[in-house]
């Protein structure tokens, strides 16, 4: 008998039509996600800008899944309070950007949002040893960020063990959130592995603007596994 936590789907909003992104945020929770991934770009942790709060606050005000906010930015401890005040139920800083990362995953909770770190492919996972206790959930990148639609890197998989057993071990409740070439054919092996979040944006919008019976079909593709 299985005790896993349910598998949470995060369509990355990244992929969507962003001159739609009401419909797009309607049209997606119709389909069945269960969070909303927000992919926040500065143009300098990453090379590509994409928004900032003003436009995660006007997603909160269309959504009624919680807004699951990943930040690519440098110096995210300055952005925890705009982001709460937004609206964001989630907040992930990258642990490559965050020098201060015990107070920074500290402000995030007294913000009232769930904390948590994400790591790049080329990071490992001692370097949030000290802290796991502080996450929510961790981030893992199966892509270098800045861009959807990339192929998934392998090495992810074994970092997802590695942080599930350290969890394990530890008694901890946090989950794992996978992000970066989820599609179909590689969710058995992610859930195996002890992922159960998943934020998938090509794999479910596709060129974005398709609507609510494309993205169904490929939410439950991503279920299916
Ligand atoms: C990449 C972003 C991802 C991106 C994933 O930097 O963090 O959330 O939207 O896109 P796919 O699922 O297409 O790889
Ligand atoms: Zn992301």
């Amino acid at each position: 008998m299985s005790t896993s936590p349910p598998l949470l789907i995060a369509p990355s909003l990244l992929s969507a039509d962003f001159a739609a992104l009401r419909d797009e945020v309607r049209a997606v929770e119709a389909a069945g996600a269960d969070l909303h991934h927000c992919d926040v770009m500065d143009g300098r942790f990453v090379p590509n800008l994409t928004f900032g709060p003003p436009v995660v606050r006007a997603l909160a005000a269309c959504a009624t899944r919680p807004l699951d906010v990943h930040l690519m930015i440098v110096e995210p401890e300055r952005w925890v309070t705009p982001f709460a005040e937004a609206g964001a139920a989630w907040l992930t800083v990258h642990v490559e950007t965050s020098p201060h990362l015990h107070r920074t995953l500290e402000a995030i909770r007294a913000a009232g949002m769930k904390a948590g770190v994400s790591l790049n492919p080329g990071s490992h996972e001692d370097a949030i040893d000290y802290v796991i206790e502080g996450c929510d959930h961790v981030l893992v990148m199966t892509v270098n960020p800045g861009f959807g639609g990339q192929r998934f890197i392998e090495s992810g998989l074994r970092k997802i063990h590695g942080l599930a057993d350290r969890i394990a071990r530890r008694g901890l409740a946090t989950v794992i959130e996978v992000d970066g070439g989820v599609v179909p054919g590689r969710v058995a092996a992610l859930r195996d592995a002890g992922a159960t979040v998943l934020v998938a944006g090509s794999a479910v919008f596709g060129r974005g603007g398709e609507g609510a019976g494309a993205y169904a079909e490929r939410i439950r593709a991503l279920r299916a596994g």
